[in-house]
């Protein structure tokens, strides 16, 4: 019965190739967009030449913003702090962090380059705590930290070009035509900036299990806004390597993963933060089921509740 045969053959056939059907091919997160490895610097506008013409949406709220305050004068802080300083020599003159640690920085002989204390405050305790000797580290704040903490940093000597968080770390090198055309601006309500994008832009800083490849740094070189940063940060997506992040550092890593490697695009980080407001209240109206959600919530019992966690960070030595 060739005929039948050949039919069962053929039906088989659909059934296998059917089954074979390889599960949708992760994405390569490197594939598209540029970087700017190897390339200067660009010298771009400060944040004070933005304020210029945004001081009244933005500036009221940029003074407060933890972005601009990440590292800021030791002067301004509250007495607890400055008593506790007191007690390290060599003059530390910047403190660097917030709620769970501060650092002590001081310039060094070098325009760029800030020396790290090796001790910590813990605002908890009101004590210093941390390393056993007290010390002044040159190299280690441009090597391991500055990528993140300050603005336009040379990959080559690890200078930094502002200190703290400009405007440019995520609007990039803004072009002065954008005053009649907004969309030339990224991150701009009019521009509709594409997921990749946008989660490219926050985790340049967000992922903090990334090495780059081009300097082994633990963060990119010379990321300018626009650019893939997954093309010189080398990430693990892997269920084991999400497994051992808290769960502020995971759901970050999971919605990088979903827009990069899965091409997931309905969701990024502005679909919950609004970063000029310091607000995530948005996030609250989403629909329950998404997988991100249990990062932090328990739905069982058909009871919605807000886990306890903890973040910390080896990358930031807290
Ligand atoms: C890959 C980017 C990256 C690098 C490199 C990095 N940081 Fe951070 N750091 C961050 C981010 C992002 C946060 C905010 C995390 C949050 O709020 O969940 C942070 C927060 C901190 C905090 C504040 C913790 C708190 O909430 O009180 C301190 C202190 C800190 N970092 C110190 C350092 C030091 C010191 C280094 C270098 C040894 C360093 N960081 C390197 C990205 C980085
Ligand atoms: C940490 C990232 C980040 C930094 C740094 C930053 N912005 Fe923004 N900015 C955003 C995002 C994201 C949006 C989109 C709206 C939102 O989420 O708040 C935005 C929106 C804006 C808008 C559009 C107005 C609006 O409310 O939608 C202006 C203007 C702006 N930023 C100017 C600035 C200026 C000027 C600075 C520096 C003083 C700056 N931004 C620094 C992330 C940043
Ligand atoms: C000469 C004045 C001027 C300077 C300098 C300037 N802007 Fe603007 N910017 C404008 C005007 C005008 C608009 C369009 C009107 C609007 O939407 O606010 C605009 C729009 C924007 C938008 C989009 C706003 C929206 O509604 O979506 C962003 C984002 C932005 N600027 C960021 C920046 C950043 C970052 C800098 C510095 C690198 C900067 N601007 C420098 C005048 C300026
Ligand atoms: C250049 C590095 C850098 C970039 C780019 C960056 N962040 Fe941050 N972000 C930080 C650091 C550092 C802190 C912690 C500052 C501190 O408290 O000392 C922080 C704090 C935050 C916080 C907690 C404080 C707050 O204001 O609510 C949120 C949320 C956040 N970032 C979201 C974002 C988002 C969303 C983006 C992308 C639009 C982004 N960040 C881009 C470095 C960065
Ligand atoms: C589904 C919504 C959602 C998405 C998507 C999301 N976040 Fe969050 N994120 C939250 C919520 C909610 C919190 C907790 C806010 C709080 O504690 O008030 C949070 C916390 C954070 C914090 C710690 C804030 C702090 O005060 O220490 C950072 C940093 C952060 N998110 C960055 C990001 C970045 C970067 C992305 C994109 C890669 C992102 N988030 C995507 C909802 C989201
Ligand atoms: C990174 C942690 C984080 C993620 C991810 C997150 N939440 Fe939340 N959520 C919080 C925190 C913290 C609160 C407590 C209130 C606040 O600060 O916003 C909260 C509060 C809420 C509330 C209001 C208070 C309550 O318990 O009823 C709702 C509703 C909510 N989240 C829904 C969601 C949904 C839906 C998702 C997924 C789309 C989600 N959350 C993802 C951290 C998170």
């Amino acid at each position: 019965m060739p005929v039948l045969a050949c039919a069962i053959l053929v039906v088989i056939g659909v059934f296998i190739s059917a089954d074979e059907q390889p599960p949708a091919q992760p994405l390569d997160p490197a594939a598209w967009g540029s970087d700017h490895v190897g390339k200067p610097v660009p010298d771009y506008t400060t944040g004070g030449e933005c304020l210029f013409c945004h001081r009244k949406e933005i500036g009221s709220q940029w003074a407060s913003n933890r972005h601009h305050l990440t590292i800021r004068p030791l002067s301004q802080e509250a007495g607890g702090v400055r008593t506790a300083s007191a007690s390290l020599a060599g003059e530390p003159m910047f403190v660097l962090g917030n709620k769970k640690k501060l650092r002590f920085l001081r310039r060094s002989g070098t325009y760029g380059h800030l020396d790290l204390h090796t001790q910590a405050y813990d605002p908890a305790t009101r004590k210093l705590s941390g390393a056993t000797r007290a010390a002044w580290q040159s190299h280690t704040f441009g090597r391991n930290c500055a990528g993140c903490h300050t603005t336009g940093v040379d990959p080559e000597t690890h200078a930094f070009s502002s200190l703290s968080i400009d405007c440019f770390s995520c609007h990039g090198d803004v072009d002065l035509k954008h005053t009649t055309d907004p969309s030339r601006a990224l991150l701009s309500a009019k521009g509709k900036t594409p997921a990749r994008v946008v989660v490219s832009i926050c985790a340049q800083c967000h992922i903090r299990s990334g090495t780059s490849r081009s300097s082994g740094l633990p963060y990119a070189g010379n990321f300018v806004p626009g650019d893939n940063v997954l093309r010189d940060l080398k990430v693990s997506f892997t269920d084991k390597a999400m497994a051992e992040l808290n769960p502020v550092d995971r759901h970050i890593l999971e919605n990088v993963r979903d827009v990069v490697r899965l091409g997931e695009d309905s969701m990024n980080c502005l679909t919950c933060h609004r970063v000029h407001e310091s607000s995530a209240d948005r996030h609250q109206h989403l629909p329950k089921s998404s997988a991100i959600c249990a990062n932090c919530h328990d739905s069982g019992n058909g009871r919605w509740t807000t886990k306890q966690f903890k973040t910390r960070s080896t990358t930031c030595q807290y």
